[in-house]
């Protein structure tokens, strides 16, 4: 990969770099040499009345660090890349340097995991070190969307709370984490009727979980809810299979009330959990799953 869109602009910068490093070369000796001006080796320069500038040659360490200076300039040049898009002997790259230093670290990780990942979530759960591995892995990768207490927000799943829309153990979490999840929920307001009859279904939702509700609308919603049943269940449990949501509990990923659900209806949703099997190993998986787990399971939470 170069930086560089031709060779030109290579040579370009290349060249400045060469011309720079001569002149200050050039620049350093000329001022080294020392030149006769007065027999009183001032300049002939006078400042305030008697202040008089003498024509010293700079001084020796002075001179010397600056050669040091040039010389590891052009040292590091040859090795590292920084002439244009020249490679430098080394053969260095940032990227290279990183891998190689994540390869390092995987490899010492590697007889730590192996640990790990032959136990069970119950088993990791009470390892400390697995779940402050698992806590770091977590505030690394996942926090920015879960919340560093991992209580989500709206559109964000709390995963604390052991309501799971994809499923709660430690395989359906780990297949959560490596392939990603998208929740998708079309708008369903053409199927269900009038905009009178999507605020019963409204109603009758709320009912659902027991959340304060207009019964008489509540009553003429219910026979609406049969295009809902199709993915939330008859009794509107949610299905896990498909990532529908519980609609019986007062848990509610996307808003509450009324509104909430008729936008719900209206416009559907895809609410989408990226997929992370490129950034983290199987192993890392294996222990960030069981901390996730942890976190729902109260006893253990109390515990922490
Ligand atoms: C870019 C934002 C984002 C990041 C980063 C992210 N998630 Fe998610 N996650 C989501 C969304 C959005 C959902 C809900 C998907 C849905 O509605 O079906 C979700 C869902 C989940 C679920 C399923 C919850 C359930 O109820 O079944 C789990 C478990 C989960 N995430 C864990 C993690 C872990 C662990 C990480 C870190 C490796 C992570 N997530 C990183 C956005 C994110
Ligand atoms: C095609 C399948 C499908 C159908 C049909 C469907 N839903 Fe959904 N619904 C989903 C999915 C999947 C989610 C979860 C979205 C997510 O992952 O964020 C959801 C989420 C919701 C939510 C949000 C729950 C929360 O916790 O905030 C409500 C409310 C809802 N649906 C109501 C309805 C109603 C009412 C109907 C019928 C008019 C309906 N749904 C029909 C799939 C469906």
């Amino acid at each position: 990969m170069s930086d560089f869109f031709n060779s030109g602009w290579s040579l370009y910068v290349a060249g400045i770099t060469i011309v720079s490093l001569v002149f200050c070369l050039v620049l350093l000796i000329i001022a080294s040499r020392r030149k006769v001006m007065a027999d009183d080796n001032t300049t002939g320069h006078v400042w305030d009345e008697d202040l008089r500038e003498l024509n010293n040659p700079l001084p020796r360490w002075w001179a010397g660090l600056f050669l040091v200076t040039v010389a590891f300039a052009v040292i590091y040049l040859a090795l590292y890349p920084g002439l244009g898009s020249n490679k430098g002997t080394l053969d260095w790259t940032s990227t290279g340097q990183h891998s190689a230093e994540m390869d390092k670290a995987r490899a010492q990780m590697a007889p730590l995991y192996a640990k790990f990942v032959g136990q069970s979530a119950e088993e990791l759960s009470k390892d400390p070190q697995a779940m402050a591995i698992g806590e770091r892995l977590f505030a690394n990768n996942c926090a920015q969307c879960h919340g560093a207490d991992a209580r989500g927000s709206k559109g964000f799943p709390n995963l604390t709370d052991n309501d799971w829309l994809h499923g709660g153990t430690l395989e359906k979490i780990k297949e959560t984490i490596t392939a990603g999840r998208v929740g998708n929920m079309a708008p369903m307001a053409a199927a269900v009727g009038t905009p009178e009859d999507v605020k019963n279904v409204a109603q009758y939702v709320l009912s659902l979980s027991g959340s304060p509700h207009n019964e008489v609308a509540a009553q003429l919603g219910k026979p609406k809810f049969v295009v809902c049943a199709a993915c939330h269940g008859p009794d509107g449990k949610g299905m896990q299979a498909i990532g529908s949501a519980n609609l019986t509990d007062k848990i509610w990923l996307h808003g509450y009330g009324e509104q909430a659900i008729v936008d719900m209806i209206n416009n559907g949703k895809v609410n989408i959990m990226p997929a992370q099997a490129a950034r983290l190993s199987p192993e890392q998986i294996h222990v960030l799953g069981a901390y996730v787990w942890s976190l729902s399971q109260t006893s253990t939470v109390a515990a922490r």
